[in-house]
């Protein structure tokens, strides 16, 4: 599925051009001041109008966002893998050898899920040169949620001190910063909101006196939060400026089971949680690892080779690739298949594990520390994870 699908370029990528929409039917026509128009094909948008408005409307209001800042939060407490021995039967050599990772970040027992992300969320406003005020919404990425119910992103508008925005969640397991860039976007795009905080972030260290019966997940998953601002583009938006070009989402439910929690649910014929599920372990994450490698390493390069197609790009055209950082393994085979140099993918999985919806923001924000992203580059960012989903897009820094 093509979201927020309104740049299908059919030139090559280095030719500047303006998108031109037409009035009535919400085709898209790219238009290229030097080049011969006879070039472009038209392009159907796919995403679905507001109720009130239609396809007129939509053409006139259609516009693009960009990310404005970022930020992040990693939690001072650094856990080498000799650490991790001391919570259960593992060596440095084992998590090393499987999934690449040294050290990851824990929280002090008091930090929440909203915390790290109202960190993260301060210093991307902070590097947006945007004010709290000037939000329309809060999308939230996370599968750690405060409480149960209500959405993490409530708890997080109250300790932020913002009201009268909407904000909620998106549990999508390690894709949900990229349903939620997805979902930011268009809600820019539309012309509803002109400025999104949007936050992935997760917590995983608080199961830590279970790690021994969850080895495998227990040594990949860690704690930390990533933000961005998206704010709509100021008039037309040409291929070199910075902005969003394309999300693209897919879930497969057939993998459900392979990456879950089953407690606490309402799939229990008695209490949603019981002393028996606990004692079945039941409240703990399982992870078929074997099973999830597989599909990541093939879904992540073809949702990567679908925001390239759907841009007409080639992976030599970009010039940094985000990843998902499950596992510094999967993520090798995914740059070796896409034929694109070791330089030109940003890893953090060595030093933070991985932390589920926070990597792709972690990435991005790590990446700007180590002066691999600068304004004007290409990025390709691609994820895959707990649904099964899988999503990618493609943005201009
Ligand atoms: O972010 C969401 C998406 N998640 C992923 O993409 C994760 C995908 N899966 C993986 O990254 C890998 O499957 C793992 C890193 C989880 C495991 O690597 P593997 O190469 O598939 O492991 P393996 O099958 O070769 O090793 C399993 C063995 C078992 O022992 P036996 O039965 O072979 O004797 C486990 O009991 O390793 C054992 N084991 C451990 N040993 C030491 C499991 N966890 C550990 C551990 N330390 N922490």
């Amino acid at each position: 599925m093509n979201l927020a699908g309104g740049a299908a370029y059919t030139l090559r990528p280095a030719t500047s051009f303006l998108w031109r929409t037409t009035t009535a039917d919400g085709i898209m026509y790219p238009l290229d001041r030097r080049a011969d128009r006879r070039s472009f094909r038209p392009v159907h948008l796919d995403h679905n109008p507001q109720p009130h408005q239609d396809a007129k409307d939509m053409a006139t209001t259609l516009r693009h966002s960009r990310i404005l800042g970022v930020g992040a939060y990693l939690p001072p407490r650094v856990v080498t893998n000799d650490d991790m021995c001391t919570y259960m039967d593992t060596s440095d050599e084992w998590i090393t050898k499987r999934s690449g990772i040294k050290e990851r970040r824990w929280v002090e027992l008091d930090v929440t899920t909203s915390d790290m992300s109202m960190w993260a969320a301060e210093e991307a406003l902070k590097n947006a040169g945007v004010s709290k005020e000037e939000l329309d919404m809060i999308v939230l990425a996370t599968n750690s949620p405060d409480h149960e119910n209500p959405a993490t992103s409530c708890f997080l508008q109250r300790k932020m001190g913002i009201k009268n925005i909407p904000c909620w969640d998106v549990r999508q397991g390690c894709c949900a910063f990229v349903f939620g860039l997805s979902m930011a976007d268009n809600y820019i795009r539309t012309g509803m909101c002109n400025k999104i905080l949007l936050i992935g972030a997760d917590l995983f260290s608080k199961s830590m006196e279970a790690f021994d019966h969850i080895r495998e997940m227990a040594v990949l998953f860690a704690d930390g939060a990533g933000a961005v601002v998206l704010g709509a583009c100021d008039g037309e938006v040409g291929f070199e400026d910075p902005h969003v070009f394309s999300t693209h989402l897919h879930t497969d439910g057939e993998g459900a089971q392979e990456l879950w929690c089953k407690a606490p649910g309402q799939c229990y014929p008695g209490p949603r949680i019981s002393h028996e599920a606990i004692d079945r372990l039941e409240h703990l994450p399982q992870m078929n690892g074997s099973a999830v490698f597989l599909h990541a390493v093939q879904r992540m390069p073809e949702a990567v080779h679908e925001a390239l197609d759907h841009n007409n790009l080639k992976p030599s055209d970009i010039d940094l690739f985000i990843f998902h950082q499950a596992n510094l393994r999967i993520n090798e085979m995914v740059t070796k298949v896409l034929g694109v140099p070791l330089e030109r993918v940003h890893h953090t999985i060595q030093k933070f594990g991985n932390t589920t919806a926070a990597t792709i923001p972690l990435g991005l924000w790590d990446a700007v520390q180590a002066g691999k992203l600068e304004p004007g580059m290409l990025v390709a960012i691609a994820a895959f994870g707990s649904g099964f989903a899988w999503a990618s897009s493609i943005l201009r820094w």
